[in-house]
């Protein structure tokens, strides 16, 4: 299995300034140390992407095979389905590729809730974002209603069920999923690392009924409330791959303890 990726999701916070003092903080002294084997990304409001990609192509790069490379890779938090043209308000694909993002966060609960986000819809994304060769991250995960009647994998198996019957299971093939389940989400709930492994088992299983390969291959990060005292025994369990961290990336300092915990 290739390097845990630890993904800090910004959500609708910061400004220009604040953004400014984060990112001074990511000095390269700081990044070198962990780089060997985990990835790292930022995912900050889209209107700040390109602050952001300018800033760490400034201060947080290094040359591989004469190629340049961000210590940090760029996540973004949303995308809609066409590429350019008379579609206003919406987000290309090919333009946050222009701006340097390498992941698309895609169905997140929040879109899904505050957006009425659907199945197809999400599924088409998915499709436009590997079209662009960026690496979508589909979020799926249960309600507290899903969890308290025990329908959590019933809930997971129909988020990703939902995509393989409109794409196929190949738009799996170089796709994250992020379990995060809604109830855990924003308000400090350590959620039992075994449970989680439990649901990310059931993920991969799911997978695996239509391609054991992609399967065993596909990252499956967990998001919920992760913070600094519980971020090392999430990553210990097998089928945990990543962590998307919320609340706990705001403050940067936070962010890079969590990841030199891990190493
Ligand atoms: O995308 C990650 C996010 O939903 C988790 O938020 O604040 O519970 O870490 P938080």
């Amino acid at each position: 299995m290739t390097s845990p990726l630890i993904i800090g999701n910004w959500k609708l916070n910061g400004t220009r300034q604040k953004i400014q003092e984060s990112l001074s903080i990511l000095t390269k002294e700081k990044i070198i140390q962990y780089k060997k084997h985990i990835d790292v990304a930022i995912a900050p409001p889209i209107v700040y992407l390109s602050l952001v990609n300018d800033y760490l192509l400034k201060n947080c790069t290094y040359f591989s095979n004469q190629t340049k490379h961000k210590y940090i890779e760029l996540c973004a938090q949303n995308v809609d389905i066409n590429l350019s043209g008379a579609f206003t308000g919406d987000i290309s694909a090919a333009m946050l590729k222009d701006l340097g993002v390498k992941y698309v966060l895609i169905g997140h609960s929040e879109r899904r809730k505050y957006h009425k986000e659907n199945t197809t819809y999400i599924a088409k994304k998915i499709t436009t974002v590997k079209k662009i060769k960026l690496i979508p991250i589909l979020c799926i995960g249960e309600n507290q209603q899903d969890y308290d009647s025990g329908s959590t994998q019933l809930t997971c198996a129909y988020q990703i069920d939902s995509v393989i019957n409109l794409t196929g299971i190949q738009a799996f093939k170089n796709t994250i999923i992020a379990y995060e389940p809604i109830w855990a989400i924003g308000n400090g709930i350590n959620v039992c690392p075994k449970h989680v492994q439990s649901i990310h088992e059931f993920i991969r299983q799911r997978i695996a009924l239509h391609d054991t390969h992609i399967a065993k291959q596909i990252l499956i990060q967990y998001g919920g409330s992760v913070n600094l005292n519980n971020a090392i025994q999430l990553l210990e369990q097998k089928d945990v791959n990543g962590l998307l961290i919320g609340a706990a990336s705001l403050n940067m300092n936070t962010f890079i303890q969590i990841i030199q915990t891990i190493e």
